[in-house]
This record gives structure tokens, C-alpha cells and sequence, in this order.
């Protein structure tokens, strides 16, 4: 029988400020997911990273059930209420919508599903970032399942010798299309290297076409239309026999490079790889943190999570972060530590320059 492993999650309350999670709303999440236990879902985690509450479902529903988005949709307006009377910062923040519609994507809510048999063994990694963008996969996807020189089983398993097909997504145009790898990469880097707007949706085995990862790629902004938070993605990715080991799979974040969000979503830092206790991006409202929950499935039992980050291989990753995060901070307003006007998710460019109108003389 086909499982699903749905990641669901939203910003509904900070504490304090955009920091970290209150353990009220975590204790309402497991509270509400316990009474479907065995019921609509077979298992499920309740986690946060930083001031992102994350639903991590197991089910047999399938991908975009409306019975799964609307559990978590009706968890996320309780959160709200429970954010709301303890007066939590930005209480409902990412429920662009009043009434759910049948699925949770493009209401606010970041969304990460795949379906799959369930192999004699499934080990599966979830990751969850705070303070930046769903392009933010894109590098480490890109090394996993592309990169010979981070992910050895490309070149000496058979089993993924073939390579992996990415998905990429155009969050501009909502346009999508297939690179088949590895005789695509040159192409594929041409887009993925704009993440604010080419995002590797999933992956899949060549030999087979089995989904190996998928990652949340709604934008808040461009739903809304204004800024309202950055999208803190979430992402799925098997691991082991034909799929890259799970050494393989963390191996890119041992290595902090940049992405956008930060501050006010406006500006570029180092993507910190930490333990769930140090989910809690403070400095300058982060470095970005990303956390990464291991699972071995048991007949849709997630039996975990192991915090794969807190290992101390990855301290040196860590200590790099915070150098790059001093180094970029002395920018101060100054590109390309602020992101460029484009990108900004806050702006007083537009209001500045038309201060100005008058001011500015013909050269
Ligand atoms: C970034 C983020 C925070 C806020 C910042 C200002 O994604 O959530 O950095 O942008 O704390 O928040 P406001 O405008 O709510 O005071
Ligand atoms: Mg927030
Ligand atoms: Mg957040």
C-alpha cells in the first residue's frame, strides 16, 4: 500500500519576536494530531524551527488530501487563537486566507508531500529552515543528487549511477520543467542559480522514476502580494540503497553557503546547519538556521526523530557560519549583504526616491 509523508507548516506566533516557538502552540498541534492518531493519519511529529510550527504526517490519503490540509489548517486557525491570547508576535501570520478551500497551498501554509511503497527499509530526512527562502534547497539538492564530488554513490553505486531528474519550478511564471541529469546539469545550473526564482521542486531515480525528494515552494510574497514573512521551506528526501546515503544527504550543509532571508527577509547570510535546541535564530533575527529531522518508517511509523544536525561534525560548519555571519554583517546596508532592490521583501526605496523626485538634477 502506498504511504504519504506529508510536511506541513506554518508561522502562526512567534516567541518573542520572530525568534522561536511558544511550547503552548506545539503542545496544541500534538494535542489535535493525537485524536486523528490511527484514525485519518497513522503517525506524526510535531517540531518547530525557529517561529515555524512543523506538522510531520504519515497517511495513506495520498498527496493534496483535503482531509489531511484541513487538519492541519484547523490546527494552524486553533494555534492562531492560542497565539492571539498570549499575545504572540505576528499571531496568524502566515493564514493569508479566512476559509480553507480544499488545500492548504497558496494559503499560506508551506506544503512538502511524497507517496511511496514503503521499501523493506525507508530511512527519510526531513529538512526545516528558518529565515529564508524554498530556493534555499536548491544547492544542497543540486549536490546530493548531482554532484559527484559530494554524493560518492553517483559514481560507485549502480543503483544511482543513472542519475536523478529535477523538477524546477519558474515561481515567477508558474511554468515547471524536467532536467534529466547528469547530461543536463549545465542547463539546470543556469536556472537554479537564480533561487529567488528557479526552485527544484523534486527528484526522481532515472532508472526507475521513483521520487526520491520534494521541497515546499510557495511564496508567501508573490501569493500575497506584499510582504508577509519569508517562507522558511521545509523538504523530504529518502535516503539509502539506490538513493544517496544519509551521510550523503547532510554532507552539503557542512558547508554554510549563502542564502537570502535573514532580516526582514532582505538580506544574504550563512545557512547555519544546528541541532533542534539551537533552532532559535536570534542574532540580527538569525543566521538562517536549517534543522534536519532523521526517520526510519515502520509500516508508516515515524520512528524518530534523530537530530542529525546536533552530531559535532558539523561544529567547524557552524563556527564558519558565525565568521561569515561577522563578515557580512559589517556590510550594513551595503549590497550584497542587503539583498537588491528587486529582492527586498521590505523596501522604503520607492518613497525615498519619489522624496527625492525634485532633488535629482539631469547630468
Ligand atoms: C524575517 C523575519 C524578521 C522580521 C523582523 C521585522 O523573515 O521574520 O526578521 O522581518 O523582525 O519584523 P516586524 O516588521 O514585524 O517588526
Ligand atoms: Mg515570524
Ligand atoms: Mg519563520
Amino acid at each position: 500500500m502506498k504511504l504519504t509523508l506529508s510536511v506541513i507548516k506554518a508561522d502562526i506566533g512567534g516567541f518573542p519576536g520572530h525568534s522561536s516557538m511558544h511550547p503552548a502552540l506545539i503542545e496544541i498541534a500534538k494535542r489535535e494530531l493525537a485524536k486523528q492518531k490511527g484514525k485519518l493519519i497513522k503517525d506524526f511529529k510535531v517540531l518547530h524551527c525557529g517561529d515555524d510550527l512543523e506538522l510531520i504526517m504519515t497517511h495513506s490519503k495520498g498527496e493534496d488530501s483535503k482531509q489531511i490540509h484541513k487538519l492541519a489548517w484547523d490546527i494552524f486557525v486553533k494555534g492562531t487563537a492560542e497565539a492571539k491570547k498570549l499575545k504572540l508576535y505576528g499571531a496568524g501570520q502566515d493564514l493569508l486566507k479566512d476559509t480553507f478551500s480544499g488545500n492548504v497551498k497558496g494559503m499560506g501554509p508551506g506544503v512538502a508531500e511524497i507517496t511511496f511503497e514503503e521499501r523493506k527499509s525507508e530511512p527519510v530526512m526531513v529538512f526545516m529552515a528558518d529565515k529564508t527562502e524554498p530556493g534555499a534547497w536548491n544547492y544542497a539538492l543540486y549536490k546530493m543528487f548531482a554532484d559527484p564530488f559530494s554524493t560518492a554513490g553517483l559514481v560507485i553505486d549502480p543503483n544511482m549511477h543513472g542519475g536523478f531528474t529535477f523538477e524546477v519550478h519558474d515561481l515567477f511564471d508558474n511554468k515547471k520543467v524536467m532536467f534529466k541529469c547528469p547530461d543536463e546539469i549545465y542547463d539546470m545550473l543556469a536556472l537554479i542559480g537564480q533561487p529567488s526564482r528557479y526552485v527544484i521542486k523534486n527528484v526522481y531515480r532515472n532508472s526507475d522514476k521513483e521520487i526520491a525528494a520534494s521541497s515546499s515552494t510557495q511564496r508567501l510574497s508573490l501569493l500575497a502580494g506584499r510582504y508577509v514573512g519569508k517562507d522558511d521551506p521545509v523538504m523530504i528526501v529518502r535516503c539509502q540503497s539506490g538513493f544517496p546515503a544519509v551521510g550523503e544527504v547532510l554532507e552539503p550543509f557542512s558547508f554554510p553557503y549563502t542564502v537570502a532571508g535573514w532580516m526582514r527577509g532582505s538580506h544574504h547570510g550563512p545557512f547555519m546547519a544546528v541541532g533542534f535546541e539551537d533552532a532559535t535564530p536570534s542574532r540580527f533575527d538569525g543566521p538562517p538556521r536549517v534543522i534536519c529531522a532523521g526517520f526510519q518508517l515502520a509500516n508508516g511509523v515515524l520512528e524518530g526523530p534523530a537530530d542529525m544536525f546536533k552530531d559535532v561534525s558539523f561544529d567547524l560548519a557552524r563556527k564558519k557560519a558565525n565568521e561569515i555571519a561577522d563578515y557580512m554583517r559589517r556590510h550594513g546596508p551595503f549590497e550584497p549583504h542587503r539583498l537588491s532592490a528587486d529582492e527586498m521583501e521590505y523596501t522604503t526605496l520607492p518613497g525615498v526616491l519619489k522624496k527625492l523626485e525634485k532633488r535629482f538634477k539631469k547630468i
